[in-house]
């Protein structure tokens, strides 16, 4: 047994936890629409053909905002496809997956889902192989009350009022040589300059996400921030960041130190934001839009799109990588990571939510079911609240071929003053034995237990699947207990938990 002590205090609080830290990510990629919310010949469907089944999960997860509709997808796109009567909607090639796209799911149905789903919908733009005027459109017909060609060609689509999206991306993942469009940080910097400009002369209430880097490993990465802001600092109100983890060749340690990286991320590109508004001397802050995160096995099989010039399938079945419990703890702390980063990351999207890459699976005419990181999702949306809490972490250490010598038990706690809920969040990355924890909550006032939550499996690469679609889940910590202020709590290797507290006078 090892231990580890940990301090946390309503005094030093991080910031303010924002609803949108728990969006989502719905991109029109393999089973993801069809066959994925939408299925309209399953005997869950409803009158508009989405699974009742999906939707009950989604409302489950607690999506706040979800991104649509992509990805790399949106670089292909034309929106106008996607919106009018469905029998005169063209079949697409979309060639960032290599499959057809029907545009039977448009605008106006996502939105529609969306509202059953109780999630705000973040659109993003084509600035890939589209420009300026193309996203001006799409923003006139989805914010325009009326009185213009765009506007009411919503309103004769069927939508009276306008979508009123709040906050959109300007394209893509536009550094990677995989998008299409793909161009360099000067040229899509005054592209994404001249964009937001002219879509803030349509609405100047919208936010805008400029791409940051695809990833931390790119290349490019930081220059890209440093050129990219230089162009668009006064127009945008966030940068994206995309992370995405996997073990590669058995090295467990480092896996499961992912949110390291995650941390570091974050760190470095609000540092690169924070120096080009020094250079320009501005008092305003780039917050960051995190809209892709997730544990991805990007080199499986599953990830595979066809690549035969006859071979355009419709809905075929890519990425959809079934999760492990270790997944899940490594899952589990990208959010702690994201909530200890909330005084600047302002938004974050898990990437995606059903079939690919996703916290819930379907089966065409089957079955609906929760992988083994909806959990760590559903319980942390719902359990944080209130303010983020610099929580204080003295803990062993392990070594790691990729990040360093890293902290075996990491935390972040939130704490709603109003309420008097908190709750505490942690992850135990040793993999040989458990660890006693102990929590100083003294600095929350008078606290009690209300439900605490453990995610460990013995077998650290089960997993649900069609078959045993309950073998993972989450129990109980028993042994949890608070006496004199001191919260005690053993967590089982490789596990992650989470526990919720009210001041009780
Ligand atoms: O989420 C899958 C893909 O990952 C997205 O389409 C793209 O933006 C990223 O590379």
């Amino acid at each position: 047994m090892t231990t580890a002590r940990l301090t946390l205090d309503a005094r030093f609080p991080i910031g303010a936890v924002r609803r949108r830290l728990f969006g989502g990510f719905v991109e029109h990629l393999g089973r993801h629409v069809y066959d994925g919310i939408y299925e309209p010949g399953h005997p869950e469907a409803d009158e508009q053909g989405f699974r009742r089944d999906v939707l009950e999960l989604v409302r489950e997860l607690g999506v706040s905002m979800i991104r649509y509709p992509g990805g790399n997808f949106v670089s292909g796109f034309r929106w106008e496809d996607s919106v009018g009567p469905r029998d005169e909607r063209p079949r697409r090639l979309d060639l960032a997956w290599h499959s057809t796209e029907t545009n039977e799911v448009g605008l106006h149905e996502f939105s529609d889902w969306l509202d059953k789903a109780g999630s705000e919908l973040m659109l993003a733009v084509n600035l890939g192989t589209r420009g300026t005027l193309e996203a001006i459109d799409l923003l006139e017909y989805s914010n325009l009350p009326a009185g213009t060609a765009l506007s009411q060609r919503r309103i004769d689509n069927g939508r009276e009022a306008p979508f009123d999206v709040r906050v959109w991306c300007l394209g893509n993942e536009m550094d990677g040589p995989w998008q299409l469009g793909h161009r360099s940080a000067e040229d899509y910097g005054k592209l994404a300059a001249q964009t937001a400009k002219g879509m803030r002369q349509l609405d100047p209430s919208i936010e805008l996400v400029v791409c940051g880097s695809s990833g931390a490993q790119m290349p490019t990465f930081g220059e890209w921030e440093r050129v990219v802001l230089t162009h668009t600092y006064d127009d945008v109100d966030m940068i994206s960041c995309h992370a995405y983890y996997q073990e590669h060749d058995g090295d467990i340690d480092s896996f499961l130190a992912s949110s390291v990286d995650t941390d570091r991320f974050i760190e470095a590109v609000v540092a690169t934001a924070d120096h080009v508004g020094a250079v320009r001397g501005s008092a305003k802050k780039i917050d960051i839009s995190f809209d892709e995160w997730n544990v991805w096995y990007i080199d499986r099989v599953a990830s595979e799109k066809p690549t035969a010039l006859d071979d355009w399938p419709v809905a075929p079945r890519l990425l959809e990588d079934v999760y492990s419990a270790v997944d899940a703890v490594v899952f589990g702390s990208l959010m702690i990571s994201l909530i200890a980063h909330a005084n600047r990351v302002a938004s974050a999207s898990l990437a995606q939510l059903v079939n690919v890459i996703a916290p819930i699976m379907t089966e065409p005419g089957g079955p609906a079911w929760r992988q083994t990181t909806f959990f760590p999702f559903s319980i942390t949306s719902r359990l944080a609240r209130g303010e983020a809490l610099r929580v204080q972490v003295e803990a062993p250490t392990v070594d790691t071929a990729k990040h360093g010598t890293v902290p075996t038990v990491d935390a972040v706690a939130t704490h709603d003053a109003e309420t008097g809920e908190a709750a505490v969040f942690l992850v135990h990355r040793g993999r040989d034995e458990p660890v006693e924890v102990t929590i100083d909550v003294s600095g929350l006032g008078e606290v009690e237990l209300v439900e605490t939550h453990l995610l460990h499996d013995d077998d650290p690469y089960a997993s649900n699947t069609l078959e045993d679609r309950e073998r993972v889940g989450t129990s109980p910590l028993e042994d949890a207990r608070i006496a004199d202020g001191i919260l005690h709590v053993t967590l089982p290797p490789i596990a992650w938990a989470a526990l919720a507290l009210r001041r009780t006078v």
